[in-house]
């Protein structure tokens, strides 16, 4: 079986999205020892910014008269689904960015947006297939804080995933990732530390759950 692990942090060293994942990867593994994790790192090999406009215009130009930039990006968006199409389960860590997602997770739902088989009218790509949304910010966002509410990625990831997509999804969370970071958050290392664990042990169960059901 393969599994497709998305990555979306632009660092790889002291990764916390990156952590939570490889638990759930590891749970698949034990499970499917030796089987192919096919994987795709956007915020270090970055799609290029400007594949979505090309693949864009080129949804309104027959093949022959689009432009070796505008096959590119066809064939890269084709590529991208392709990628979650073969995968028989999904991984994706992906990080809070200046409260939202990060212009290379915009550009990949983009660019497989553009594809006529995820597109308008076409059966939502990822129907009954289990996905985990490893997901993790630097703050805490939770109900009653100041900043309640200003998370909009987690909301937009499950619209796509799960609404437009049709994924089977499972998230896990982890909040105040910058505690020990920036001092200004130090009153919040023992909560930071609970909800640490708690994100290890979300990702251990969300791991078997997806080794089991595929
Ligand atoms: C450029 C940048 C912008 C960030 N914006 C936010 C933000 O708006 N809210 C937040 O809670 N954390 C923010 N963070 C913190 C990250 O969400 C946090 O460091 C997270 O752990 C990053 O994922 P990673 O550990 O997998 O790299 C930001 C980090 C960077 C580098």
């Amino acid at each position: 079986m393969t599994l497709f692990r998305l990555d979306a942090s632009i660092r790889e060293e002291g990764s916390a999205s990156r952590e939570i994942a490889d638990i759930v990867v590891d749970e698949w593994l034990s499970v499917h020892p030796g089987d192919a994790i096919e994987r795709r790192h956007i915020g270090i090999d970055v799609l290029p910014a400007d594949a979505w406009p090309h693949a864009v215009s080129a949804m309104y130009l027959p093949e022959s008269e689009r432009s070796p930039e505008q096959k590119s990006a066809v064939a890269l968006a084709a590529a991208l689904l392709d990628e979650l199409l073969n995968a028989d389960a999904i991984v994706l860590a992906v990080p809070l960015y200046n409260f939202g997602v990060s212009q290379h997770m915009k550009t990949w739902i983009d660019l497989i947006i553009t594809d006529p088989r995820a597109g308008a009218g076409a059966p939502p790509v990822l129907a009954g297939k289990n996905v985990v949304l490893c997901t993790v910010r630097g703050g805490a966002y939770g109900a009653g804080t100041p900043r309640e509410g200003w998370d909009h990625s987690t909301s937009y990831l499950r619209r796509i995933l799960a609404d437009v997509w049709g994924a089977e999804l499972t998230v896990v969370e982890r909040e105040f990732t910058l505690v020990g970071v920036n001092p200004a958050l130090d009153s919040f290392t023992d909560a930071a530390a609970a909800m640490h664990q708690e994100a290890r042990a979300a990702a251990q169960q969300a791991g078997k759950a997806l080794a089991v059901v595929g």
